[in-house]
This record gives structure tokens, sequence and C-alpha cells, in this order.
């Protein structure tokens, strides 16, 4: 009797999926899919299962979710632009959100990112060079009474100033590694 050699088990798993590339991810996306029985309906729960295996929603993947659920390639794009969750970019490990909600605005949310920007070293929507961070913003945070307010990961640091933001990234996100 012939014993599996570990380039036949590769490419079994391969073969789990249909994605050419035979990425085991995809072998997970497939699986969550078919527990949504492929219903269109669920596009939004799946670009989430995908963007959670993948780190982001890259153009093949969009394809890739656009042809399992039967939908229009551009439906799919129009959702993943629509929702500020989902990315198409790599993120970094922690993601800086700063609020432009209407009470963070007139505090001084402006300068509050254009402060975090120069101390990082990015432009909001891009991730450092060392993948530990990512800048983007938010409508609100839920953190109105400390406007202006960032938050990075499920941290939440308020009451900010260009000053305090040159605080915090000097020091504060020395702990997020
Ligand atoms: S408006 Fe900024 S936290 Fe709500």
């Amino acid at each position: 009797m012939s014993q599996n050699t570990l380039s036949d088990v590769a490419g079994k798993a391969a073969l789990e999926t249909s994605h050419p590339s035979g990425d085991p991810r995809f072998a997970d996306l497939d699986r969550t899919i078919a527990n949504y029985n492929a219903e269109p309906t669920a596009l939004i729960q799946v670009l989430h299962a995908a963007q959670q295996m993948f780190g982001f929603l890259s153009a093949d993947v969009i394809r890739y979710v656009a042809t399992a659920l039967k939908l229009p390639v551009s439906h799919v794009y129009g959702v993943v632009t629509f929702y500020n969750f989902f990315t198409m970019v790599p993120r970094g490990k922690h993601q800086i959100m700063v609020c432009r909600g209407t009470g963070c605005h007139v505090r001084g949310a402006t300068q509050v990112l254009e402060s975090l920007e120069k101390e990082l070293g990015i432009k909001e929507g891009e991730t450092t060079k060392d993948n530990r961070f990512s800048l983007s913003t938010a409508r609100c945070i839920g953190a109105c009474a400390l406007a202006p307010a960032v938050s990075v990961g499920d941290d939440v640091y308020g009451k900010l100033t260009a000053d305090k933001v040159k605080e915090l990234v000097k020091s504060d996100l020395k702990k997020y590694v």
C-alpha cells in the first residue's frame, strides 16, 4: 500500500479550492461561501470573512467572491468602497482612527490628523513602513465627550491637541508592537 508523500498532501490541499493559486485560504473562503449557500445576500458577511483571512480585499479576492456569489464585480467593488471597514490595501497591525465627526471636527480633529500624519510620516489611508500602524478617519468613534478623539485598536485617546499627539506617538504608541 502506498503512503501519501508530503507533496501528495499539499497537492490535495491545493485541489480543495477552485482558485488556480491553490492558496488554502481560498479553501477556507469556499467553506464560508458554502455555509451561506452562496447566497448573494451574504455578501457583507463573506467579505468580512475574506478580509479576516487575507488581511485586505485584493482585486483577485473581490473577483473570486463576485463569481462565487454570482454578483457583478462592479457591485462588489461598490460595496467594498462604500464601507470604510473594508480595505483594498494591506493594513498595519494596529489601526489608528481619527474621528472626523462634527463633535471632534469643531474641537480640532483636522489639526490632530495633520499632527499624526507629520509624526508618523504617513498620510491618511497609508501604513507605516514597519507595518505597525495604519492611519484612517471615521465619522464618529463613540467617544464624543472626549473630542477630539482618536482610537488605536480598542483604546481611545481623547481631548487631543497637536502637542498631545506628539506625546502620544513618542510614548503611548510604543506599547503597540
Ligand atoms: S464625533 Fe468624534 S467621537 Fe463622536
